[in-house]
């Protein structure tokens, strides 16, 4: 059978960019080479494209740019081509791409943006399709879709850089502690907990710093579970897994070094309450339109009552993220997801 050439972005112009050489590496690393050719497309900080032809431990270490044989390239919007342009002084080599991988997170990458490229290049690409992503990424959108789909969602008000400060207070109804977030950030970036008013506008001063749109949002007492999903008309679900925290929240040096958070994988839930969560985690899904793969994120309240977090439409993908391993407790060996990551990208080009 003919190897099929995989293009894997990696890198961004995202807060998440590190996260993203991690997941890249590993999966360069478990791509099965007897089938795919792997075509790496590095993107800096600063949004230069560049194809990659070293090491993956050099993605892994943020040093892959220094290498000498990286050549600029630009991802050719026109259909005739689909494919990559490498540009070597003034000539141009042309690697047509078969399906891409874009292993992004967040801004440019998780948002729609870099989906919307690929959907306008004809290439079939993992993962979710641009409204999908971009309603996915904004955590207000994402509320309104699921509410309205008939699933509880944590009580939350939007604000944004020009709501007055009576707009602000009246957060303070929600009840303290609250949570004030960015509406499009990731991996807890620009997040905060608030318990009165003066931690309630710092939160908000610093949400904003990162973004114009903000959510602020009820406290759920509970704990959180996720929920992998992987494919389309009929997708499966892997292990669900728990988070438990003895800190305060599962907040960006957390959610890398696990100092004081734990992960139980499977939940520590009755067989009943996972079948619940599994349901929700679908309707979820639909509800949001998404496709190939995502996380889908709950909380499960002190009560027993789940509630929609939000859906990671491009989850952490490192050999030990909390994504890869719901699928290996599922019994989904990582070469294996991406396997079938490919196999659900390399469909009719989602026009
Ligand atoms: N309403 C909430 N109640 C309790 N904890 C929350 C709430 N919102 C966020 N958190 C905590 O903050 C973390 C990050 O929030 P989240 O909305 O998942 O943002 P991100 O997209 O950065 O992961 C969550 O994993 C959870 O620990
Ligand atoms: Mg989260």
């Amino acid at each position: 059978m003919k190897k099929l050439t995989v293009g894997v972005l990696f890198g961004g112009c995202s807060t998440e960019h590190e996260v993203s050489l991690s997941s890249a590496a590993a999966v360069v690393n478990h791509l099965n080479r007897d089938k795919y050719d792997i075509v790496m497309i590095g993107i800096t900080r600063d949004g230069r494209w560049y194809r990659f032809f070293g090491e993956a431990d050099d993605i892994q270490r943020d040093r892959w740019s220094l290498n000498p044989s990286c050549v600029p390239v630009v991802l050719s919007p026109n259909r005739a081509m689909k494919g990559l342009v490498e540009l070597i002084g003034t000539e141009f080599r042309f690697t047509p791409l078969d399906v891409v991988f874009p292993v992004l997170h967040g801004k440019n990458g998780e948002d729609g943006t870099m989906q919307g490229l690929l959907e306008l290049a004809g290439i079939p690409f993992v993962g979710c399709d641009t409204l999908s992503s971009a309603a996915c990424m904004d955590k207000a959108v994402a509320k309104t879709l699921v509410s309205a789909a008939g699933i509880a969602i944590p009580a939350s008000v939007t604000l944004n850089a020009e709501s007055s400060l009576e707009d602000m207070l009246a957060a303070e109804e929600l009840g303290y502690p609250l949570y004030v977030k960015p509406a499009r950030s990731g991996s807890s970036i620009g997040i905060s907990k608030a318990y009165d008013r003066q931690e309630l506008v710092d939160g908000i001063r610093n949400a904003l710093l990162h973004d114009s749109k903000i959510v602020i949002e009820q406290h759920v007492v509970g704990v959180e579970l996720g929920c992998a999903v992987l494919g389309d008309a009929i997708p499966e679900i892997g292990a669900i897994d728990e988070i438990e925290l003895t800190g305060e929240f599962f907040d960006n040096v957390e959610k890398y070094s696990l100092n004081t958070a734990t992960i139980h994988l499977p939940a520590r839930i009755s067989a009943r309450k996972a079948e619940e969560v599994k349901e929700m985690a679908l309707e979820i899904y639909r509800a949001l339109g998404c496709a190939g793969f995502a996380r889908v994120d709950l909380f499960l309240s002190a009560d027993g009552k789940l509630l929609f977090n939000e859906v990671n439409t491009i989850p952490g993908f490192t050999a030990k993220s909390r994504y890869p391993n719901m699928m290996r407790a599922a019994g989904i060996e990582f070469p294996e997801l991406l396997d079938r990551l490919i196999a659900s990208a390399d469909r009719e080009v989602r026009a």
